[in-house]
């Protein structure tokens, strides 16, 4: 029995044990009454969500689409999430890359963008040690998103998948503003959607995960997804909230995370630096937190550098993934995932790596 006096083991509450959306909430940094618990993907609840505002509202983005005449369109600051585009792909929204900088989004290009265009819907953010630049947005970033549906056309919505929220790779971690509260300043919490899953803190693919938003839309999403689920697994929900328990829990196990993925960080990072830093031919990210390392080779030669490596055996994300449509524009962006393999596999892999960006990089140079 839970707090509230429902059996776990039967159907029902759709949005998620009591005891979960504290936990939730607490992540989030949001109101329990407006944070769901859901099954084992937040990617899943963004998938819905996005189809929930596409097509099943009374007042649903595509009437906005018919009416005037375009395609709704959403913006994606680049690199990115490959996932995230695919979700706007499946639902025919056009992408519009926005550069990313050191402090999030460059938000003169998404202010300007949304003064033009009322068809903009979106914006997808990982707002705290980005996927896959690891950067934080600065409070400056998050105080300016909070204002930008005042500038957009009805319903916009700021998609902020705070999947690393409490993913520190240092003792001082960096520190993210709190968007709901900021947007209750700007009376805009109808305008966010906040996501976060234990994806990466329990079991990938068999945590639970989390979303919040106003309460109006919560009932109104909670609504839409009544017709295709009952319930989500209340029992993981309660596992999970007994191991994980609370915030300071949770951050004494992520701490247990950060013992055993830093050192993968670091050996990327050194080698690296020993075998390529400085001599012009690629930059990298050294996060503060999350899962990637970010490499950006010469222009023009990262998908030459992912085929090379696979010649050798070692498969990495393929090039332009991190960007909409499978184009990176420059094709220099390659995305490196440190955490899953041991470390003397990861070193046999930066190794093979490590060749390919210097072959590349001088069939490059010789060829100019
Ligand atoms: C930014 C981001 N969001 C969401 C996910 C997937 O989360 P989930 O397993 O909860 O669907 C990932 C997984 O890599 C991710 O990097």
């Amino acid at each position: 029995m839970l707090q509230d006096g429902t059996d776990v083991r039967n159907y029902g509450g759709l949005l998620g044990i009591p005891e979960a959306r504290a936990l939730g909430a607490e992540m989030l940094g949001t109101a329990p009454g407006e944070t769901l618990a859901g099954g084992n993907s937040s990617l899943n609840l963004m998938y819905h969500f996005v189809a929930w505002m596409m097509l099943h509202r009374q007042d649903a983005w595509q009437q906005d689409a018919a009416r005037e005449g375009g395609k709704i369109k959403f913006l994606c600051p680049v690199p990115g999430y490959d996932r995230h585009f695919t979700i706007c792909e499946r639902f025919d929204i056009e992408m519009i890359n926005v550069t990313m900088r050191e402090d999030g989004p460059d938000m003169d290009q998404v202010e300007a963008l949304l003064g033009r265009d009322p068809l903009i819907k979106g914006i997808w953010c990982v707002p705290k040690y980005s996927n896959p630049t690891g950067q934080t947005y600065a409070d400056e970033v998050v105080r300016r998103m909070a204002l930008a549906p005042g500038l957009a056309g009805q319903n916009f919505r700021i998609m902020w998948d705070n999947a690393y929220a409490v993913h520190h790779l240092s003792d001082t971690p960096d520190t993210l503003p709190n968007l709901m509260d900021e947007c209750r300043r700007t009376e805009a919490t109808d305008n966010v959607a906040i996501f976060g899953s234990t994806s990466k803190i329990t079991f990938a693919g068999a945590g639970i995960s989390f979303m919040a938003t106003s309460t109006t839309n919560l009932a109104g999403f909670e609504r839409y997804l009544g017709a295709s689920i009952i319930g989500f697994d209340k029992v993981n929900q309660l596992r999970h909230v007994r191991f994980l328990k609370d915030m300071e829990h949770l951050e004494a196990h992520m701490r247990k995370h950060k013992a055993i993925i830093k050192p993968k960080f670091d050996l990327v990072d050194e080698l690296l630096t020993g075998a390529i830093g400085g001599q012009g031919i690629a930059e990298w990210t050294r996060p503060n937190g999350g899962y990637f390392i970010s490499l950006d080779t010469l222009p023009g030669v990262a998908s030459e550098v992912v085929a090379l490596a696979a010649d050798a055996g070692v498969k990495l994300t393929p090039a332009g993934a991190t960007f909409p449509y499978g184009v990176d524009p420059e094709d220099r962006n390659i995305r490196i995932a440190p955490t899953f393999p041991p470390m003397h596999e990861l070193r046999q892999a930066l190794e093979v790596l490590i060749v390919c960006v210097q072959l590349a990089s001088v069939r490059q140079l010789l060829a100019h």
